[in-house]
């Protein structure tokens, strides 16, 4: 198994144009699209759907009038839609059905699953690593794309250190440069994650706006075991 990174927006950029045969993309947006998916998805969602912009979100609605709208631009809830993105929001019963349009998350998922010849895309957080370190295993696919989300047009410290975490649970796969940078990245924070997360520029801004239970929430490791994967536009749980 061959691990490589994508590791900033405009690597991102790049991948629908990309042919990615026999490759898994784990999707990290850790602060917070990718933690509010699967936190949604460990309390009872059904289906998410990531969409990329305002518009695309009040179209998919008008298919699935049942539901859902969230997301955020510039960090806070956009106007008229039901939730933002906060994880926190996500723990609500009753969410079924969820389309979502942030900054950089959505992105990254829609970016990967118009890609040739991917074989699954993946959403991926601190939250379910153990389940997706499991999940990789079983596939074992020829080449994981560990895709790092970021913020705005940055490489986010956050995501990188999520990606060199499940990279360092394969300590026999073949590592790109940009993997081994993901590892190392994640080997000095592995000690504190909180205070790597706390360390980012998102965390950081995040902390200054009031939103440090946003942050400790999306720092905690592996306590849904689930992994959420994007089948048709749509990321529901892997059975
Ligand atoms: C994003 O998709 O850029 C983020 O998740 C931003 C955020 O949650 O504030």
């Amino acid at each position: 198994m061959l691990f490589d990174a994508a590791l900033s927006p405009a690597e991102i950029d790049l991948i629908p144009s990309q042919n990615l045969p026999g490759t898994v993309c784990v999707v990290f947006d850790v602060l917070r699209a990718t933690s509010s998916i699967i936190t949604g998805l460990a309390h009872g969602t059904q289906e998410v759907r990531p969409v990329l912009s305002i518009e695309e979100a009040l179209a998919a609605r008008a298919e699935w009038p049942d539901a859902i709208l969230g997301g955020e631009r510039h960090g806070d809830r956009i106007e008229g839609f039901d939730l933002g993105n906060s994880p926190l929001e996500y723990c609500r019963p009753g969410l079924r059905r969820i389309i979502t349009t942030t900054t950089n998350g959505t992105v990254a998922l829609r970016a990967c699953a118009s890609a040739q010849g991917v074989l699954q895309v993946l959403a991926g957080a601190l939250l379910n690593m153990k389940a997706l370190e499991e999940y990789i295993r079983e596939a074992s696919p020829e080449r994981v794309l560990l895709v790092c989300a970021g913020t705005f047009r940055d490489l986010g410290l956050e995501d990188v250190i999520a990606a060199g975490m499940l990279a360092a649970a394969f300590p026999n796969a073949e590592m790109t440069d940009a993997a081994q940078v993901a590892l190392a990245a994640y080997t000095r924070h592995s000690a504190d994650l909180l205070a790597g997360l706390k360390h980012a520029t998102n965390g950081r801004v995040l902390y200054q706006r009031g939103r440090a239970a946003d942050v400790e929430w999306c720092a905690q490791v592996s306590c849904f075991n689930l992994v959420g994967v994007m089948d048709d536009g749509v990321i529901r749980v892997a059975e």
